[in-house]
């Protein structure tokens, strides 16, 4: 059986600054799809590159007093070191500057010119310089561009003009039969709307700049850098040159391109068209996503709030940031980024639930003597009932990730990894090492089976964490290794169990936390004592829970109200959900936070906090008073 293949594109990045958090994340997404297709066995291209000509390089180039390829050429580096760094595993970094790619984009054009769909004539009217992009308006005054909102200049030259008005009939004929040709579908919308509301020529060629494509056979004029930055998706595989005509077929149309939303139309109509006029397949899908964002506002070069992804890196380790970047940027809207949230999220979804989850199991079964485990035939009830909520999550996790939902995926499956932490703990296994040897067994072995699933679904999202994972009971994979040969959920594997170093550091251990260093950083010698003011600033307060509800967007929290007599009401979440049943607190009276200033939790308030203690495993206790006091009375 021969092998799918799977082509996947990221954009290529203009070459005027290092990579930024952004470009990473689409990068990331396309390493992310890459690491999937393999593990389903495909045989897979993953491109990138850098978009080096043009405008906005000449001047920037200029402004840095240098010529525009040596400008270009010092970014490069950084941006092999940052997708090194983050373990981005591209086939091939294609630069527009690269020989190749310059033959292909003039076999492209002759191609078009040959066919006649390409004229010479003058342009009159306006052109955005950051984002390259000629503006139409009926004004007589510069208009501001319709994509970034900034000022654009006039320019008049004589122009190549690419006949795309005449494509549009076709186009929307494409859109029609291929309604999935963009994800998220909302996003074909738009580009409905700019197409139907009729398609001008496109200018392809500008005479006032040199540093660009020479068009064939008119050496005034350089290629439009758009024109030029698309056809990277084919040069880089072959397309005009006549001894890659197998490499072209092989991979030609690739399977996805991912792109932020600024530039769909750029992809979904330019594109298009000039491939439909060169004769050649269409992309299968566009993966456009949103915008990361810091305090609402995109991260951008121009607005100066990048986050470097190398200090990132540094602080919180290369693959926890890619876990985060997927799990909690969805890829159909903007984002959030905050580095409180990313501690959060690596402290709670990584060192608690998963790391820990592993470290208590590897340590137990060592200690009690227990390295090879068991295949394991007949299982108990309760590990019977985790194997099959191992297939179900198998089967939900692989239907997110086929629709690229990643965060949905890594959600769904987190909620079985707490079922693999309820379980383990219910099981109470530390009590069996001494008192069943054999159910003890079982237990370890049940767990090592979800581990095995969860290493392996992780493997795109955490390659080297997961390798570590998985090394750890035992299980080494090989290249031909896929996700059905794997046979995941089919539970008949011995385990071989060793100790590794702490797979994900909690956070607040390694007092971590860039913006609470800094605040803490001119208070150090009062710290390691409360003073009385301190301990009468904080209100604790005795009351009933009378409701406790499952928050359906939530897998840690439960929603309780909580009844403090004379003071009222109040809605408090706690993150407990993984431990107990909501049944199991109402009626119970316990010890708040009273004075905690309200704060917003999966969209809801929490109007305080509950006391709680920890047990040896890391199970949350409810601090409750001996005997029944009224509610609402303040602990002094
Ligand atoms: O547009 N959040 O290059 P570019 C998420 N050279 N993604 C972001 C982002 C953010 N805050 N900021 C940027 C170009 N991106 C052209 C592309 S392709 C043939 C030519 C990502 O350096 C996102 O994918 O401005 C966006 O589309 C891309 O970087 C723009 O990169
Ligand atoms: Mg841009």
């Amino acid at each position: 059986m021969s092998k799918q293949t799977f082509y996947v594109t990221t954009p290529i990045y203009y070459g005027t600054a290092r990579p930024h958090l952004g470009s990473l994340y689409s990068t990331l997404l396309a390493d992310v799809v890459n690491r999937w297709q393999k593990l389903q066995g495909s045989d897979t291209y993953f491109l990138t590159g850098t978009d080096e000509h043009g405008q906005k390089i000449m001047q920037a180039a200029k402004e840095a007093g240098k010529t525009p390829q040596e400008f270009v050429d010092s970014f490069i580096a950084a941006y092999k070191e940052v997708w090194n760094l983050y373990n981005i595993e591209y086939s091939q970094f294609i630069r527009t500057t690269d020989p190749y790619h310059i033959k292909g984009v003039q076999e492209l054009i002759a191609k078009l010119m040959e066919r006649g769909d390409i004229y010479k004539a003058s342009y009159e009217g306006w052109y955005c310089t950051p984002c390259e992009t000629y503006v139409t308006t009926q004004d007589k005054k510069a208009p501001p561009c319709s994509s970034c909102g900034r000022g654009t200049v006039a320019i008049s030259e004589e122009s190549y003009f690419f006949k795309l008005s005449v494509y549009a009939d076709k186009l929307l004929a494409f859109y029609k039969e291929n309604a999935d040709f963009i994800l998220p579908s909302e996003r074909m919308n738009e580009v409905l709307s700019f197409v139907e509301s009729g398609l001008k020529d496109l200018s392809i060629s500008r005479t006032t700049i040199s540093w660009g494509v020479p068009f064939p056979a008119d050496s005034k004029h350089v290629v439009y850098v758009w024109v030029d930055a698309l056809c990277n998706y084919i040069t880089a595989i072959g397309y005009g040159d006549s001894d890659k005509k197998e490499m072209f077929e092989k991979w030609w149309p690739a399977q996805l391109h991912v792109l932020g939303k600024d530039i769909v139309r750029f992809h979904a109509v330019y594109w298009p068209a000039l491939l439909m006029a060169a004769d050649l397949a269409l992309p299968k899908q566009l993966l456009v996503h949103g915008w990361i964002q810091v305090d609402k506002q995109k991260m951008s070069k121009s607005r100066g709030n990048v986050v470097d992804p190398i200090e990132l890196a540094k602080l919180y380790e290369p693959e926890p940031v890619r876990y985060y970047l997927v799990r909690k940027m969805p890829v159909n809207s903007d984002g959030d980024f905050s580095t409180g949230d990313l501690e959060q999220t690596i402290t709670s979804d990584l060192a608690n639930d998963l790391g820990n989850l592993l470290n208590r199991m590897v340590s137990l079964a060592t200690r009690n003597g227990l390295e090879q485990v068991s295949a394991g035939d007949e299982w108990h009830e309760a590990a019977a009932t985790l194997q099959k909520a191992a297939k179900v999550a198998f089967d939900a996790y692989g239907e997110h990730m086929e629709k690229y939902e990643f965060h949905l995926a890594l959600a769904r499956l987190w909620k079985f990894i707490n079922q693999t932490n309820a379980y383990f703990h219910e099981q109470e296994p530390w009590k069996l090492a001494k008192a069943d040897q054999k159910l003890f067994g079982e237990v370890i072995s049940a767990t090592c089976h979800s581990l095995r699933m969860i290493g392996v679904l992780l493997l795109p999202i955490m390659p080297e964490k997961m390798n570590a994972l998985l090394q750890s009971i035992g299980v080494a994979l090989n290249e031909q290794d896929t996700l059905t040969s794997l046979q995941l959920t089919i539970w008949n594997q011995p385990f071989t169990l060793t100790k590794i170093p702490t797979l994900f550091q909690k956070l607040e251990d390694k007092g971590q936390n860039m913006e609470k260093q800094k605040k803490e950083e001119s208070s150090v010698e009062e710290k390691t004592y409360a003073t009385i003011d301190d301990v009468i600033k904080v209100e604790l307060r005795v009351g009933t829970i009378t409701q406790a509800e499952i928050i359906p967007e939530s897998e840690k929290l439960l929603k309780f109200q909580v009844d403090f007599g004379e003071l009222g009401t109040r809605q408090i979440l706690a993150g407990v959900r993984k431990f107990y049943e909501p049944d199991q607190f109402v009626g119970k009276q316990g010890v708040f936070v009273f004075n905690l200033k309200p704060r917003k939790m999966v969209g809801m308030e929490s109007q305080g906090m509950m006391l709680m203690a920890k047990d040896n495993e890391g199970k949350p206790i409810m601090v409750t008073v001996p005997s029944t006091v009224p509610n609402g009375t303040r602990l002094s």
